[in-house]
């Protein structure tokens, strides 16, 4: 069952209903300033940190779901109703949400009355722009009041929601002319407020949402103040500051009339934060506190109401930063020129990359959403979704390294700033931060390091980006250890360090040391813990954590250490080169000698020595990401235990929502596994289909010459291909989940963790750099299709390193080898050299 369709030629998710099985979000803002959007209108804000800075308040796991949003409320006649849907949940005549790329458009129609309302943060821009229509479809004229309405979050969203003794007397706010400003905590040590403001005179206002709602015992829902068609012009004085305007509109037949409302965030120099000395605002700003200016609040001016502001000395806060930004919004056609100036960026950055085939819902996924969601992906971590709270992690160590994978191409300029700003995180020794947080960039304490896979991904993303861009001389950058400046190495010397950190930490297999964790952060084989509410990634429970060792770890290494070799050759290094060869040859021997279990890799040792993941164990005898990892580190290949291991996949793990991350699921706790066994089979590291670690398979099959396997496995975790079934995948059909849970569970089939996942970079890159072969090398473009026969022939326009490059390959299929020619001549072997910035380059590869 379908809950709405992909418009492919306006690039946007139709949703068609707002009774989808879960809130179906998009993302709004890609710099500074982020809002997350549900298909009702619910959703928050936040500038720069979901944990820090947070703007407006959100309830996870309430009842109904998705509270709270920013809403308007329709007041007409006495009829109060949505555009959204909700809050009110009053019938809808006509309802629509078209999620597009950096904006939504949700409309909503009810007794003769329609209301679009498309949802932007522009670029540049600290601010979230809501351009409202509204329109008379009826025969009669129209008296409508609309009412506006947002929740202040108290900035911090952890404190916000522990310490109410002290955040419940704090709230203050004020009114100036149809701007609302929040100014809680601003008195002492802010410099920074918010504001939600209208182009339009108001006709009242409310900033403490007893009085909007009607007391404590009153739902949003039955809000007071919007059925009885009012504003309460109510002051916040502690408790929970609002926002509401109250806008009067008569329209006549047919008339149509447009607000823009604007939701906006402003920082004062710390030392500037008060208007001035004497309290009187510059000439052109006037305003009186206390008084409501008559010729400010439109036609149905309300008696006169007091506007609190908070005042040191007299003076008042200091609001030219909001007034600059709200004149760059002030009419409905400059929010359209922003809005074109997004539609605009956005195409540019999606154009990098452009798949013309048979198969709709394969272009979709790689030109649009896919690299939409990477994006995003980028941006936030693992920080704010519908799943994760914006308080609980950071930027993490792993991800975002592997993040990039997905956007290097779409912003390189991005991915190296973040590639120096992870480094910087790292220790001398090699370890890392597990995670930072955004605003300060600073290792998180509480998590610390030990994570043994982090170093390695290191290597994975700058190789990722040099491929991409063959800037060598990033790794000449000086980076700080620690984020201390003067411990500052070389780019390079820390992703030596990376190397290091593993081969100085081998077990007694010869195999890298596990730590807390690899990158299945539930397998903590050191954890040992038996106590409820016991961290599992940082409780160090028994031993000095030198016996369990990880396979899969391993297979990272040899995965990523071969470039390091290449890219210390290149810098003259080529002593170091041969180290790192040679350990890779180590490796590739441990992994031989002690990772293979016979007829698949084992997963690992653990901290008594016995294996994990081999069919001496009754439980989790088998697990995906050595059996991925490993291949695609080249283990395997020659004696048939590459093809061993990917057929005990499909047979052992392979479903039909995708491959599950282990068999047979624990059935009890496994105190020394840890986390993994906490979950009931089937969800989650236990069996679940975990996403992120499919399309390893998937670019392992096509590394070991089964396409068809491939491109099965793809189709079965690809949104696009799932949205038929929406009743039981649930989450949207549009971006994908971190899990669907597996064979095991009574919900099979069920997907949950949307939007926030590795899943999207690894997606991206198994899709277009294996299986549709395009693909970036240090020495040019790879061009080596590998989709099963039947696929039919395809274009791809790929930006590569300043120069267009249209592949066209016919007959994709096995034999896997074609003929490639470039501007019409044959080229030996599979890679296209880079051309010069600005050429276009015609590319064939051509069956034999
Ligand atoms: C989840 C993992 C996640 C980890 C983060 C665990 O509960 O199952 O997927 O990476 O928490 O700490
Ligand atoms: C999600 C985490 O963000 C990621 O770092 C980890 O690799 C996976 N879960 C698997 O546990």
């Amino acid at each position: 069952m379908q809950f709405g369709y992909f418009d492919d030629a306006a690039s946007e998710y139709v949703v068609t209903t707002p009774d989808t099985p879960l809130p179906w979000i998009n993302y709004l803002g890609s710099q500074d300033f982020f809002s997350l959007l549900s298909h009702r209108g619910g959703g928050y804000s936040f500038y720069r940190d979901a944990k820090l800075r947070r703007l407006t308040r959100f309830r996870y796991q309430s009842i109904p779901a998705d509270n709270d949003g920013r809403y308007l409320f329709v007041h007409d006649g006495g009829d109060v109703w949505n555009p959204t849907f909700a809050p009110a949940q009053a019938a809808l005549e006509e309802y629509e949400c078209r999620h597009g790329l950096g904006y939504s458009r949700i409309t909503g129609a009810r007794g003769g009355v329609r209301v679009g309302l498309t949802f932007f943060v522009p670029l540049d821009a600290a601010c979230e722009v809501q351009l409202v229509t509204v329109t008379n479809t009826g025969e009669a004229p129209k008296d409508l009041t609309l009412f506006s309405y947002v929740e202040w979050c108290l900035w911090d969203a952890l404190d916000d929601a522990l310490n109410l003794q002290r955040n419940l007397s704090l709230a203050e706010a004020e009114v100036d002319g149809s701007t609302i400003y929040h100014l809680t905590e601003y008195r002492e040590r802010r410099n920074h407020y918010a504001f939600y403001s209208v182009n339009a005179p108001i006709d009242g206002f409310d900033t403490d949402r007893d009085a909007f709602v009607g007391g404590p015992w009153t739902a949003l829902a039955e809000a007071a103040v919007p059925r009885a068609g009012r504003p309460g012009n109510s002051v916040a004085s502690g408790w929970y500051p609002i926002a509401s305007h109250c806008v009067r509109l008569a329209l006549a037949p047919g008339e149509t009339r447009e607000l823009v409302f604007v939701l906006g965030y402003a920082e004062n120099p710390d030392d500037a934060k008060w208007e001035n000395g004497s309290g009187v605002a510059p000439e052109g700003e006037r305003h009186e506190v206390g008084r409501s200016a008559p010729h400010e609040m439109g036609r149905h001016a309300p008696p006169e109401v007091r506007r609190a502001a908070p005042h040191e000395m007299g003076r008042l806060v200091r609001k030219d930063g909001a007034r600059a930004l709200l004149a760059r919004f002030a009419t409905a056609d400059q929010a359209r020129a922003e809005l074109a100036r997004l539609a605009a960026s956005w195409a540019g950055l999606l154009g990098h990359f452009h798949l013309e085939s048979a198969d709709d819902k394969l272009n979709r996924s790689v030109n649009v959403w896919n690299q939409y969601q990477c994006l995003v992906t980028f941006n936030l971590s693992r920080s704010a979704s519908y799943f994760e709270t914006g308080i609980g992690r950071g930027m993490g160590f792993r991800d975002s390294n592997q993040d990039l994978l997905g956007v290097v191409a779409m912003v390189p300029d991005r991915a190296r700033a973040r590639l120096l700003d992870l480094a910087a995180t790292q220790f001398t020794d090699g370890s890392a931060y597990h995670q930072y947080q955004p605003l300060t960039k600073r290792g998180n304490h509480d998590l610390g390091s030990g994570f043994n896979d982090d170093p390695l991904w290191l290597i994975w993303g700058v190789s990722a980006y040099l491929k991409e861009t063959g800037d060598l001389a990033i790794l000449d950058e000086p980076v700080p250890f620690d984020n201390d400046a003067a411990l500052a190495a070389p780019l390079l010397d820390h992703l030596v360090a990376s190397w290091y950190h593993v081969v100085g930490n081998l077990g007694p297999h010869g195999l890298p040391l596990i730590g807390r964790a690899d990158w299945n952060d539930c397998l903590n084989l050191n954890a040992f813990t038996a106590s409820p509410g016991e961290s599992f990634q940082t409780t160090a429970g028994r031993g000095d954590g030198r016996i369990a060792e990880s396979v899969f770890i391993a297979g990272l290494f040899t995965a990523t250490c071969p470039d390091l070799a290449d890219l210390l050759d290149r810098r003259g290094e080529t002593g170091l080169a041969a180290q790192v060869r040679d350990s890779v040859a180590a490796m590739h021997e441990a992994i031989h000698d002690h990772g293979w279990d016979g007829a698949w890799f084992r997963r690992a040792y653990d901290a008594f020595g016995a294996p994990v993941g081999s069919a001496t164990n009754d439980e989790g005898q088998i697990y995906v990401e050595p059996q991925g990892m490993c291949v695609i580190g080249g283990a395997g290949p020659d004696d048939g235990r590459a093809r061993a291991a990917l057929d005990a996949v499909a047979a052992r793990l392979a479903g039909e929502h995708g491959i599950a991350l282990l068999a047979p699921p624990y059935t009890r706790y496994h105190v020394e596994l840890g986390e993994i066994s906490s979950y009931p089979p089937g969800y989650k590291e236990n069996g679940g289909v975990f996403c992120h670690n499919n399309p390893w398979i998937i670019m392992a099959e096509a590394i070991a010459g089964d396409p068809g396997r491939a491109f099965d496995y793809y189709r079965r975790i690809t949104p696009a291909y799932r949205e038929a079934i929406g009743q039981v995948h649930m989450t949207e059909p549009y971006a994908y989940a971190q899990m669907i849970a597996g064979p095991a569970a009574p919900r099979s089939g069920q997907a949950k963790n949307s939007w926030l996942t590795g899943t999207a970079a690894w997606a991206w890159h198994a899709a277009t750099c294996w299986l549709l072969g395009v693909r970036p090398s240090l020495d040019g473009l790879v061009v080596a299709p590998r989709l099963p026969a039947g696929f039919g022939d395809y274009t791809v326009t790929r930006r590569f390193r300043g120069a267009t490059y249209r592949i066209t390959v016919t007959g994709a299929g096995t034999p896997a080898t074609g003929r490639l020619s470039v501007d019409g001549v044959a080229v030996d072997g599979d890679v296209v050299p880079v051309a010069a910035p600005g050429a276009t380059v015609d590319v064939l590869w051509q069956a034999p």
